[in-house]
C-alpha cells in the first residue's frame, strides 16, 4: 500500500476545522497538522448554535485554516494527493463552506476531490490513533446523532438502531438549559454531577425499557428532568447537582444498555469469524466520563473491547476527514467537483 497525504476541511457545525494526515500502506497515520476554532461563545447567547451565524464564521474561517495547516505541517497543496471535506450531514450554510474552499483548492490545485460524509468521519476516527480493524461495531454519540453501526468497511456501513426523538448530546444540552447552565450543556452538567452528594436522589424514568431493539429515546428522560426541576421551591446549587448526576446516570445507562444490545446482535452474527470483538464510540458525548465508564462496563461484561478516541478526536474535527479522505482515496473513491452539500446523508 502507498503512503497518501490528504489535507481535510471540516464545517458541518459549529466547529471550523482543517487538518493534514498522512496514511500509510500499514494503515498507520501521522496527523501532520490539527486546527479546529470553535463558536461556543457566538452561540451561547442563544443556548444553542445558529445556523446562520455558524455559516458566516465558517465562511469567514475556511481559507485561513486551510492555509494555516499547510504552512505549520510545512507543505503546501502540490504534496497533498487529494483534498477532502465534509459534504454533509449537517447544517447546510456551514457545511457549504468547507466544501466550496475544498473545491477551489481541488480545482486550483489540480488535485482530486473527496466529498466526505461527516458520520463517517466520526465512524472511521478511532483509526486515527488506534489499530481498528474492520469489521466494528461504532457507538456515535454526539449534539446531533445517536446512532449504533454495523462498520464493515469504508463505505460499508449499516445502522443498527438510532435515536427515536433527540440525539444524546441534546438531552445534556436540553438538561443544562433548563437548570440555566449555559451552552454546550455536556460538559457543565458533567461538572456540577461530579459535586452530587446524592446521585440516586432524583428516579427518572427509565427510557424503551420493553422495547427490545437498538434504538434509543431521550424525550421522556428531558421532560422528566424538567418537571423535577421545576418542582424545587428555590432549587439550590446541590439540588441542581443531584438532578444534574441523575440525568447523567439515566444517560449513560440507556446507551450502555443499548449498545449491549447491539454487541450481543454483533457478536452473533459476526461468529467465529470474528478476530476480535471491538466496541468504538465516537462524538462529543463519548466525552463523558460516566458514559465511558457503562460502556466500558458492558463491553467488558459481552467480551468486546471499547475503544475511544482521543477526546479532541471524539468531538468535530477535520482529521477524521482527512482520514476518510486517505481512505477512500487509496480505494479509488474521489468526488467530481460537482459534489453537492447534503443537509441529510444516512450512512
Ligand atoms: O460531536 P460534537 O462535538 O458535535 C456534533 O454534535 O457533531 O458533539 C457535541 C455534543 C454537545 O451536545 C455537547 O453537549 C456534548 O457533545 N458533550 C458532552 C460532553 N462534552 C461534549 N456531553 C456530555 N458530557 C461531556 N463531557
Ligand atoms: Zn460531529
Amino acid at each position: 500500500g502507498r503512503t497518501v497525504t490528504v489535507l481535510g476541511l471540516e464545517s458541518s457545525c459549529d466547529d471550523s476545522a482543517a487538518a493534514i494526515v498522512r496514511r500509510h500502506g500499514d494503515g498507520s497515520v501521522d496527523i501532520l497538522a490539527d486546527a479546529v476554532i470553535g463558536q461556543n461563545s457566538e452561540h451561547a447567547p442563544f443556548g444553542g448554535v445558529v445556523p446562520e451565524i455558524a455559516a458566516r464564521a465558517h465562511a469567514e474561517r475556511m481559507d485561513t485554516l486551510a492555509a494555516g495547516v499547510l504552512a505549520e505541517a510545512g507543505l503546501t497543496l502540490a504534496d497533498m494527493d487529494a483534498i477532502a471535506a465534509t459534504s454533509g450531514p449537517g447544517l447546510i450554510g456551514g457545511v457549504m463552506a468547507a466544501l466550496m474552499t475544498a473545491k477551489g483548492l481541488a480545482l486550483g490545485a489540480d488535485k482530486p476531490l473527496i466529498a466526505v460524509n461527516h458520520l463517517e468521519g466520526h465512524a472511521l476516527s478511532a483509526r486515527l490513533t488506534h489499530t481498528v480493524e474492520f469489521p466494528y461495531l461504532l457507538l456515535l454519540v454526539s449534539g446531533g446523532h445517536t446512532q449504533l453501526v454495523r462498520v464493515d468497511g469504508v463505505g460499508e456501513m449499516t445502522r443498527m438502531g438510532s435515536t427515536i426523538d433527540d440525539a444524546a448530546g441534546e438531552a445534556f444540552d436540553k438538561t443544562a438549559k433548563v437548570m440555566g447552565l449555559g451552552f454546550p450543556g455536556g460538559p457543565a452538567v458533567e461538572a456540577l454531577a461530579r459535586t452530587s452528594t446524592d446521585p440516586q436522589r432524583f428516579a427518572l424514568p427509565r427510557m424503551l425499557s420493553r422495547d427490545r431493539g437498538c434504538d434509543f429515546s431521550f424525550a421522556g428522560l428531558k421532560t422528566a428532568a424538567k418537571r423535577a426541576f421545576d418542582s424545587l421551591e428555590t432549587p439550590t446549587q446541590a439540588d441542581k447537582a443531584d438532578l444534574a448526576a441523575g440525568v447523567q446516570r439515566e444517560i449513560a445507562r440507556h446507551l450502555a444498555e443499548r449498545a449491549g444490545r447491539a454487541m450481543d446482535i454483533f457478536a452473533d452474527s459476526a461468529g467465529e469469524n470474528a478476530k476480535g470483538l471491538t466496541l468504538v464510540v465516537a462524538g462529543g458525548v463519548a466525552a463523558n466520563g460516566a458514559v465511558r465508564d457503562a460502556l466500558e462496563l458492558m463491553a467488558g461484561s459481552k467480551g468486546f473491547t471499547l475503544i475511544a478516541p482521543p477526546l479532541k478526536y471524539c468531538t468535530d474535527n477535520a482529521a477524521m476527514i482527512a482520514l476518510a479522505g486517505a481512505e477512500r482515496f487509496v480505494l479509488g473513491r474521489i468526488d467530481g467537483l460537482d459534489a453537492p452539500a447534503r443537509a441529510r446523508w444516512p450512512l
